[in-house]
């Protein structure tokens, strides 16, 4: 576990490394009363040489440094400095990180008030933070396997609504995940979120990832389309942003696409998309599938939504699993793109190891 501490008064404390323990906080503390926090999700893959790589990570950090303003926890930093911290404990754990075709370490950075944060404060800022990031093996068979048949089943949800314009939906913020967890139904993968306009529903997202459907156009085009970010609702995923990327790029004629299969006359959109869209694209036959994408999933099939109490069957599409495969490619090392594939350097951290306030810490 990394841990930093922040305050008002100094900054940045010393960084320390050591095994994963429990926090503690005065009971008013700014995560415990008003949910003062925000975090990332990102994962380390070992390549077929055993390096271990990230994905873009600096795309995480900025993402932070983002949900962070919006919480008033500090936002400052340098993420070279991060990222070579980041690195370091994760040459520590290189052997347990797996190796095999999804699984990965997962990394969840979190940023949290630790001062006291009870009645009307002075300010919209916190005194006193810690930023920390602790993993988890992953062995991520399971998504893997529903994308492999019929995809996953989402349960569209017009009881909760996770976001809104001008709310936090586009933060990484704890609250937007706490707050509607219970919409979860059994026997559903997770919930894919509406919104409305007061006339329609629309969809947003699903669980954590971002969605996606497929469609033909009357040009004869494949449209690809996402929920555009302009309204705030969404989290802007990095996986989308590659996705949309590695198309537009593909479509423009700047860079083919780095795997055989995509064909040429594609085209990427964002907008919203509406149940109903759906629902009459699938009765039309223009519906040529619907994915979602995110760290955790990377590319998934979309295999079923229940709305309204009926459930309607998305048709499979190749090109999921092309985008699956690609993705797959490009964070595993196998496939370069642009320097979107970090690899870690090794580092011997017993060397460097010296004691702070009775703790081992490395420098
Ligand atoms: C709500 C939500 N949407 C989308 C995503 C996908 O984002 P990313 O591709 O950066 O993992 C996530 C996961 O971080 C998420 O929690």
């Amino acid at each position: 576990m990394l841990t930093i501490p922040w305050s008002r008064t100094s900054g940045w404390g010393q960084p320390k490394i050591g095994p994963r323990q429990d926090l503690s906080f005065d009971p008013l503390a700014g995560v415990l009363q008003y949910a003062v926090t925000c975090f990332e999700g990102m994962k380390c893959y070992k390549d077929e040489q055993g390096q271990l790589r990230l994905f873009r990570p600096n795309k995480n950090f900025d993402r932070l440094k983002r949900s962070a303003a919006r919480v008033g926890l500090p936002d400052q930093w340098d993420n070279a400095e991060l990222l070579d911290l980041l690195s370091k404990l994760l040459s520590l754990e290189a052997p347990i990180v797996p190796a095999g075709d999804g699984d990965n370490l997962y990394i969840r950075p979190t940023l949290l008030e630790t001062s006291e944060s009870f009645g009307i404060k002075e300010d919209a800022f916190a005194s006193e933070a810690l930023l920390y990031v602790v993993t988890s093996v992953n062995l991520g068979k399971g998504l893997y396997a529903s994308s492999e048949g019929s995809g996953l089943r989402l349960d569209a949800c017009d009881k909760y609504i996770r976001a809104w314009p001008g709310g936090t939906g586009s933060y990484k913020l704890g609250a937007n995940y706490g707050t509607v967890s219970v919409a979860k139904q059994p026997g559903f993968a997770m919930s894919l979120w509406l919104h409305t306009d007061g006339k329609e529903a629309f969809i947003s997202e699903a669980g954590a990832m971002n969605v996606w459907i497929i469609k033909e156009a009357k040009d004869g085009f494949t449209e690809f389309i996402t929920m555009s970010l302009d309204n705030g609702i969404v989290l802007p995923g990095v996986t989308r942003e590659s996705i949309i990327t590695l198309l537009n790029d593909h479509a423009s004629g700047a860079k083919a696409f780095p795997v055989e299969g995509m064909p040429k006359n594609i085209r990427v959109v964002e907008r919203d998309i509406s149940m109903n869209e759906i629902i009459e694209g699938l009765k039309d036959g223009s519906l040529k599938g619907m994915f979602g994408c995110g760290t955790g999933v990377v590319v998934v099939q979309i295999g079923l939504i229940r709305y309204q109490d009926v459930e309607h069957t998305i048709p499979t599409n190749p090109l999921i699993k092309l985008l699956r495969d690609t993705v797959t490619a490009i964070q595993r090392g196998r496939v370069e793109r642009d320097d979107w594939s970090y690899v870690i350097p090794e580092w011997d951290g017993l060397a460097h190891e010296h004691d702070v306030d009775g703790q081992k810490a490395i420098a």
